[in-house]
């Protein structure tokens, strides 16, 4: 259960991201809206198990719904850190099935596992016996020269009969050879009608797309083939699109009316953190994108890369960048043009 509802925030989620979508990030995405699921960054079970689990894996309440993604392939392993995340509160645990980095192949697990639904299937039934919460599993179309039809049909048997809650598709194959990370983000084509026909086959699945999407209108247009859209990129990089959710995709207003209303409403959290140690660059760096079109976007991005990382810079930086922005009163009209 997520809240008291099963499941309803799939409808729209905020991507796993390694290096961005941390707790502060998390935070700020969660004042531009209510609905959301948010995704941590992948953590491994390694780093579960075995490191500093208050620092990886800790939260604020606000953040709620909020899915803790694991990285790993050892049944055991995932269904002991699963039971550790679920007694933390997280609503969802998700299994990567879909990082293609070199570190992660080492690992025997991310994409690759793309090429073992079986062993997959195991890790959710494994996680599954021990938590109430959703376990989902995000993956790829297929891997290398895997055909997306047999190869997603494959692991979208193997977890369906293990119990998965929900599949999350990112909606285009993985290189692991010759192609980075970032390239495997946009090189292999994206193919949505291999994920719209996934979830025809299986209607009973929950199925949510990724992959490209960068409006919610797109979004939106999805939700006529499948169960739920996930945001990555865009959302991190136009945060301000945030706003537009819980109106365009749940019927209910946004939390705060401007993008200038979120960035103020940081200003508290950014008190307490700096009060604890975390340096405000740490925060802001995921605000950089909060306006585009708006007169003094650009000084305002200027302004908090500048000052933000300086030793000691505080809460007054945000509020002079804040101020660079001339209409207090932007409507998401406007910046959405
Ligand atoms: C900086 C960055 C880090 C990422 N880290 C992860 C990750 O930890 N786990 C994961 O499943 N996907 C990760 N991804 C992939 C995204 O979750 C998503 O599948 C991909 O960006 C495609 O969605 P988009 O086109 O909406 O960005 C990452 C993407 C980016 C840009």
């Amino acid at each position: 259960m997520i809240g008291d509802r099963m499941l309803p925030a799939h409808r729209f989620s905020v991507a796993p991201m390694m290096e961005w979508t941390d707790r502060h990030c998390r935070f700020f995405h969660r004042l531009l809206t209510r609905r959301a699921l948010i995704y941590t960054e992948m953590i491994t079970t390694g780093a579960v198990l075995h490191g500093d689990r208050a620092r990886l894996l800790g939260y604020d309440a606000a953040e709620h719904p909020v899915a803790l993604q694991l990285g790993g392939s050892d049944p055991r392993d995932l269904a002991e850190c699963a039971h550790i995340a679920e007694d933390l509160g997280y609503d969802e645990i998700n299994l990567n099935v879909g990082c293609p980095s070199d570190r992660v192949q080492e690992g025997r697990f991310g994409a690759c596992l793309m090429a073992e639904p079986g062993l997959v299937g195991d890790c959710v039934t494994a996680m599954k016996a021990r938590v109430v919460v959703p376990v989902t599993v995000k993956c790829r179309i297929g891997i290398d020269e895997q055909d997306p039809e047999e190869a997603l049909g494959a692991l979208t048997c193997a977890v369906k009969e293990a119990g998965v809650d929900a599949l999350i598709v990112h909606a285009r194959k993985a290189w692991l050879q010759g192609l980075s990370p970032r390239e495997n983000r946009e090189v292999p084509p994206l193919d949505y009608d291999r994920v719209y026909r996934l979830k025809a086959a299986h209607p009973d699945l929950l199925v949510v797309l990724n992959g490209g999407v960068t409006t919610l209108e797109q979004a939106v247009a999805h939700l006529d083939h499948v169960d739920g859209v996930m945001m990555g990129r865009a959302a991190y990089q136009q945060p301000w699109r945030l706003l537009e959710v819980d109106p365009l995709l749940f019927g209910q207003p946004a939390p705060v009316a401007t993008p200038k209303a979120a960035a103020e409403a940081m200003l508290p959290y950014i008190e307490r953190e700096l009060e604890a140690g975390t340096r405000l660059h740490a925060i802001t760096r995921h605000m950089l994108g909060l306006f585009r079109g708006v007169p003094g976007a650009r000084a305002f991005r200027r302004h908090l890369a500048t000052e933000a990382v300086k030793p000691g810079a505080g809460p007054e930086v945000l509020a002079a960048a804040l101020s660079l922005i001339m209409d207090s009163r932007v409507d998401l009209a406007h910046i959405a043009a």
